[in-house]
């Protein structure tokens, strides 16, 4: 099987969907005989690389983040490029990991639909996804064994997700959100944007500022 892991956060590096579409790389390899092809969609224009390694692939699973409730806007003129490129009726089967700040992955539920009715209007086949709540954390958590650290139903989901790959069938979207107090991550994140706003010169006070 052929498999597109397909990043479409526009960071470059140190993305929760690259730490995702990493823990689900390794989950495919141990599960069965794939070839993956690593595919980045940080900006607004597909490459001719990453189209021509698209068009030897049967599945395609997408990973970003959650964008004002949607998916971002460089991902969405990427997906409208695809449109536009002839599949010659190929069957591809498409997947979505949707990761976002607030700490509910059912966050992600129109994202998902989005990728889902993408699919309709494409004719490509819509395998389901994960809605991943607590995005934010992602990069500082370890990957323990045996189903065990903060981000632990993160894997339990990604392991689900990756029979239903190899099986090629379909799952129903499926809502998570890491193994860790709500309200210490709210906390963490309070913190981290104070530290933000004074690395850049500005000032606490004005977290709250409307833009004009
Ligand atoms: C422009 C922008 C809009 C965002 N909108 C939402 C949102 O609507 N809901 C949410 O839970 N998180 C939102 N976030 C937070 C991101 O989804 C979150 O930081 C995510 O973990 C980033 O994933 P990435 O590292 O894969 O890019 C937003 C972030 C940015 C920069």
């Amino acid at each position: 099987m052929r498999i597109a892991l397909i990043n479409g956060s526009p960071k470059v590096s140190n993305s929760a969907s690259g730490v995702l579409l990493t823990d689900l790389k390794s989950f495919l390899i141990t599960s069965s005989k794939t070839e993956i092809k690593e595919i980045n969609l940080h900006n607004t224009v597909v490459s001719k690389e990453a189209l021509e390694d698209l068009k030897n692939t049967d599945v395609w699973i997408f990973a970003c983040p959650l964008y004002v409730d949607g998916i971002p806007a460089h991902l969405l003129s990427c997906l409208v490029q695809l449109e536009e490129t002839d599949w010659q009726d190929r069957q591809v089967q498409i997947y979505g990991v949707v990761n976002c700040g607030f700490y509910e992955g059912i966050q992600a539920e129109f994202a998902l639909n989005i990728l889902q009715n993408w699919c309709t209007k494409t004719g490509f086949t819509w395998g389901g996804g994960i809605g991943v709540g607590g995005g934010g954390a992602l990069q500082q958590m370890p990957t323990m064994k045996n189903g065990h650290g903060p981000k632990a139903p993160v894997e339990k989901a990604l392991g689900t997700m990756t029979d239903k790959i190899i099986q090629r069938e379909t799952q129903k979207n499926n809502y998570v959100s890491i193994a860790f107090p709500r309200f210490l991550y709210k906390m963490a994140a309070q913190m981290g944007w104070r530290q933000e706003i004074k690395a850049n010169g500005g000032k606490t006070k004005e977290l709250g500022n409307q833009l004009e």
